[in-house]
């Protein structure tokens, strides 16, 4: 039976770790990002050490032909597993922020995976299977000041990622939305994070991505991996006053340094 999965933003954090784990189970990879040298270390480390093949694609998933071109490069090819992992977030208030990074921003987190998706999902819906993992974000919970339109792309798919398993389940296909919160990764370095209460204690990725492909292989609709949090955003958070909760989130996005 064919087991390949297709890993977005497999260069470096939650990505390669997917990348690694589905390797473990014996599936062979199509795994894409920009950096080129990155992507082709992690395939040599995978097929040394597991019997698995791994094609490596570097491209712009955020450019406006990004989805289309990383599809039409996987041609031929039966995807089983698709994982729209790639993202990235950013610091700041809103209008001190530069737009085009936040449009950019849209591009990858939203629109390069409502369109990768679109792409997949068509083929596993014409074979009656499949299996998709979209990496949102605990962000997806509440409205982030300090980071609103990271908190907004990531609220959007979560969103997207349960429509589309209410649509998509009668034609075999599962859609889990994988919730992390903070995650030791090249992420907040990138989202310049670092110095706000956010980055004080995270989960490795590797764990996180473990928790979220075990997820998705039993086609759970969200996975939150960390218990305590999976308790205050499903409980507590809802029953807040929204203002309290803006007021909370700006709180911790705060930097202290
Ligand atoms: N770390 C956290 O605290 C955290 C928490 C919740 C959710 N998440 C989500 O987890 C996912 C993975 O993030 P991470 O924590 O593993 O961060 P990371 O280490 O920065 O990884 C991000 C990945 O996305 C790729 N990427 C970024 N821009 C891209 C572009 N324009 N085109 C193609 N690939 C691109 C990067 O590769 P290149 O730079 O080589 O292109 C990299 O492989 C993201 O969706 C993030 O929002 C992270």
């Amino acid at each position: 039976m064919p087991n390949t999965a297709l890993v977005t933003g497999a260069s470096s954090g939650i990505g390669r770790e997917f990348a690694r784990y589905h390797a473990e189970k014996g599936g062979d990879l199509i795994i894409t990002a920009r950096r080129a040298a990155e992507l082709e270390a992690l395939k040599s480390e995978i097929e040394a050490d597991h019997d698995v093949k791994v094609q490596t694609i570097a491209l712009d998933l955020g450019s406006p032909e990004g989805a289309q071109e990383l599809y039409d490069q996987t041609k031929g090819q039966e995807i089983s597993i698709l994982i729209n992992n790639a993202g990235f977030g950013g610091h700041g208030a809103f209008t001190d922020r530069e737009l085009a990074t936040d449009l950019a921003m849209i591009d990858l987190n939203v629109k390069a995976l409502v369109t990768l998706t679109h792409l997949v999902a068509r083929d596993m819906a014409k074979r009656g299977s499949g299996k998709i993992l979209n990496v949102s974000s605990t962000a997806s919970y509440m409205p982030g000041p300090l980071q609103a339109t990271y908190f907004a792309t990531k609220a959007f798919v979560s969103s997207f990622s349960q429509a589309l398993a209410g649509e998509l389940k009668e034609k075999g296909i599962t859609v889990t939305a994988l919730e992390p919160g903070y995650v030791e990764t090249e992420f907040a370095a990138r989202a310049d994070l670092d110095g706000t209460d956010l980055t004080k204690s995270g989960a490795t990725p590797r764990s996180v991505a473990k928790y979220g492909y075990d997820a998705m292989r039993r086609g759970e609709l969200r996975a939150i991996n960390d218990g305590r949090l999976r308790f205050m955003l499903n409980w507590i958070v809802p029953w807040l006053p929204r203002w309290t909760v803006l007021k909370m989130v700006r709180r911790m996005q705060e930097k202290s340094v």
